[in-house]
């Protein structure tokens, strides 16, 4: 091999994986990486999973290709979940990604082929991989200040500020609903007034919607991004059902285009097609095989709900038990979704997991469904000794 390779850094949330199991100390407690967890600490396959698995492998008669679309009936099954009854008919295209994370690197190489000028404004703090996929799709990254992780407040009127620095054709990434890793989502009002802000400079929406359901309810958290793409009339949507649905490692998500008229969301998906072919040709069926039967019939899908609605109330139910154990934890209780972050400071949260065998990554991110009633005094108890 050529020279030129450095060696890399694991990843920091990955890591946390491989050193929570290889630690032997009971009474461990891993709030790291984001996957749901219920009370006894297991991150279960969802009824409705487990049937329309029964289903397919009964019923299956093929495995040929389907083509780098992927499974166009769980594209369309979506649909009326992320954008409820906004018909955009032509003007919507798109395809299955594996998971979320293939379709923001679609969407981020499909800007740098529309637009080669084009910066991409993101939030602080984000998501760890953001920047990452962003930047091997060749995207100029810009920063706007999301929330003070010391005040535990949104900083909406500096990302403002920011964006309405952006130059037209600029692209804003923004986390539909649960932001990874602060879980402060916008409100109804920020929400349209941000909206009037990109329509008025010609700034095109990336919407990160990677948690829907676990926040407020299926249509209150994707509420912010049908604003976006009502007012802005064009926009990406990159989608995950891992957490959703629980489907995190077959790697389910769907990349949607909405563009201004149906010629241009044509053009569109013939480039996200030709995208898709020369990254992973075709994307795997199975997980979005699952969603499909599940969406498609309304008893596995009331199921479904039932399940996620039990998700979301365990992690509220956690936030509010957090809030009320300490005073300073008391804005957790506005926050949405499976994480926040805690201002600690890296060596803090090395001591929490050398004196306490608390794990969860540098930044002081929190997933809350690594905690239960029984844990929350023992870990309110380390932060405590903290001081
Ligand atoms: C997380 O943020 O913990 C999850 O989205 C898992 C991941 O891929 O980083």
């Amino acid at each position: 091999f050529p020279g030129g390779l450095g060696p890399q850094p694991a990843d920091s949330l990955l890591a946390l994986i491989g050193a929570f199991r290889a630690d032997r100390r009971a009474g461990k407690i891993d709030v790291g990486v984001g996957v749901y967890r219920d009370p006894q600490g297991r991150t279960p396959v969802l009824r409705a999973v487990k049937e329309a698995e029964r289903r397919l492998v009964a019923g299956q008669e093929t495995k040929a290709y389907l083509g780098p679309e992927g499974d166009a009936g769980f594209f369309e099954a979506l649909k009326p979940i992320i954008f409820g009854d906004a018909d955009h008919g032509a003007r919507l295209v798109g395809l299955q990604t594996p998971g979320g994370t293939g379709a923001l690197r679609l969407a981020a190489e499909l800007i740098a082929r529309f637009n080669p000028q084009a910066r991409i404004w993101v939030g602080e703090p984000t998501w760890p991989n953001h920047h990452p996929i962003l930047q091997a799709a060749g995207l100029e990254i810009m920063a706007y200040q999301h929330f003070d992780v010391a005040t535990q407040r949104l900083t909406f009127a500096r990302a403002l500020d920011a964006l309405s620095r952006a130059r037209r054709g600029d692209v804003a990434l923004l986390h539909g609903c649960c932001h990874n890793p602060v879980g402060a989502d916008f409100d109804m009002t920020q929400w349209r007034e941000l909206a009037q802000l990109m329509r008025e400079r010609g700034v095109l929406p990336l919407i990160d919607l990677a948690y829907q359901g676990l926040g407020r309810g299926l249509d209150e958290d994707a509420a912010g991004a049908r604003i976006l793409l009502e007012t802005v009339g064009e926009g990406l949507l990159a989608y995950s059902c891992d957490k959703n649905f629980g489907l995190y490692r077959e790697r389910v998500g769907a990349l949607y285009a909405l563009a201004g008229e149906a010629a241009a969301a044509g053009v569109v998906q013939s480039n996200l097609l030709a995208l898709a072919r020369a990254n992973w040709s075709m994307p795997p069926d199975h997980g979005a095989a699952i969603v499909r039967v599940i969406l498609s019939d309304p008893a596995l899908a009331a199921d479904w709900r039932t399940e996620l609605a039990e998700m979301r109330d365990r992690i509220r139910g956690i936030r509010a038990l957090l809030a009320d154990a300490d005073p300073r934890l008391a804005p957790l209780r506005g926050q949405q979704g499976m994480f926040s972050t805690l201002p600690l400071t890296p060596q803090q949260v090395a001591r929490l997991r050398d004196e306490r065998g608390i794990y969860m990554p540098a930044s002081g991110r929190i997933n809350l469904a690594g905690l239960t009633a029984e844990t929350i005094p023992t870990f309110v108890d380390a932060l405590a000794s903290l001081r």
